[in-house]
């Protein structure tokens, strides 16, 4: 006889389709029951009619490979994305201030976290400027159904939600007014299917808005690491948004001084572009765990312009990967 296990098993090897991840990482899979026969109740949710009878008959046929199968029903259910959504952490970049590298961060901590084996997803909250698609080279289009809209993936598989991916043309503007804006985040988070993931990474909206306060009222945030760089101004809103998260009781996991120095290619010597770094005095002052710096690197603004954020690696990146195994919340410990 077949057991449970091995009908799961055979579901795992069965990829959502318009994704490259299984069925069961998706969540798709409500119940599995065989006796006296076997029966698997799959979620719809996203999937055109079509797809869900190729489905169907991709998990009968795989099922039926197993010995002594008794016949094979599937049953399809509508269940909302946000039931099938099942997220470990969900970690924000953000500062007070625009252009300081908050999704570059957010791109590299997600990079960082696929390449140690987790399942990660970047939402990118900031409607009005998305940049994360860019950094990853994702121009897919989202696909979903009336019921919900699957992420797009990138290369190494991190699942990517992003108002650019939704438009028609990467430099069409949206221009909106704050609640169509909430509206949109709230449906990033409501209507996509992210599955399971260990880290959901949201590249927050700049500064301390209405768009920032909607993703830590609206998403059960898990901790903030907050982007700050050499300059006073930066210091300051900094201040603001760490005061602002304080006030949401989001935890506070780093303070990460980005564009820190830059290194002479002649010379190896660090250079102060932007002033001395403050960031370490920064983190004493608000409190928050100084996670390091990255250098205003030619090689990494390269790569984040050109798609290849998943292929760039330097020794802050190294440094910043390793702190980063330190400060997030739960399961990184268990590995
Ligand atoms: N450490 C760095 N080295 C080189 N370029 C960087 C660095 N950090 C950010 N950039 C570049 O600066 C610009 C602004 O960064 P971005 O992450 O978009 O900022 P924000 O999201 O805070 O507005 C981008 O073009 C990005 O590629
Ligand atoms: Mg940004």
């Amino acid at each position: 006889v077949v057991t449970e296990k091995q009908v799961w098993e055979k579901l795992q090897s069965i990829p959502l389709p318009g994704t490259p991840r299984d069925i069961v990482a998706m969540n798709y899979v409500r119940q599995v029951n065989i006796d006296p026969e076997i029966m698997v109740t799959l979620a719809a949710t996203g999937l055109l009619a079509d797809e869900q009878k190729r489905l169907q008959q991709k998990v009968v046929a795989s099922i039926e490979t197993l010995n002594g199968a008794a016949p094979v029903h599937i049953n399809f259910v509508e269940v909302k994305p946000l039931e099938l959504n099942s997220i470990d952490s969900i970690v924000a970049t953000m500062s007070g201030k625009g252009g300081v590298g908050k999704s570059l961060v957010a791109a590299l901590a997600a990079v960082s976290l696929r390449r140690e084996g987790f399942s990660v997803g970047i939402l990118d909250a900031d409607i009005a400027g998305p940049s994360i698609p860019r950094m990853f080279g994702a121009t897919a289009h989202p696909v979903g159904s009336g019921t919900g809209i699957l992420p797009v993936f990138s290369r190494l598989g991190i699942e990517i939600m992003s108002m650019n991916l939704l438009l028609s043309q990467e430099n069409e503007a949206v221009i909106w007014r704050g609640p169509l804006v909430s509206r949109a985040i709230n449906q990033f988070w409501e209507d996509v299917v992210w599955g399971r993931l260990d880290y959901l990474i949201i590249d927050m909206p700049p500064g301390t808005t209405d768009a920032a306060l909607t993703v830590m009222q609206s998403l059960p945030v898990s901790g903030v690491i907050m982007v700050t760089t050499p300059q006073n101004l930066t210091a300051m809103m900094v201040k603001k948004a760490v005061s602002m998260v304080r006030k949401m009781n989001i935890p506070l996991l780093g303070l990460i001084e980005n564009m820190s120095y830059y290194r002479d290619p002649e010379t190896g010597q660090p250079i102060s572009i932007f002033g001395p770094s403050r960031g370490e005095a920064l983190a004493r002052e608000t409190e928050v765990p100084f996670a390091g710096r990255l250098s205003l690197d030619p090689e990494l603004a390269r790569q984040a312009d050109n798609g290849g954020i998943e292929d760039f690696k330097s020794e802050d990146e190294a440094a910043f990967h390793h702190k980063l195994l330190q400060i997030l919340p739960e399961q990184t410990s268990q590995i």
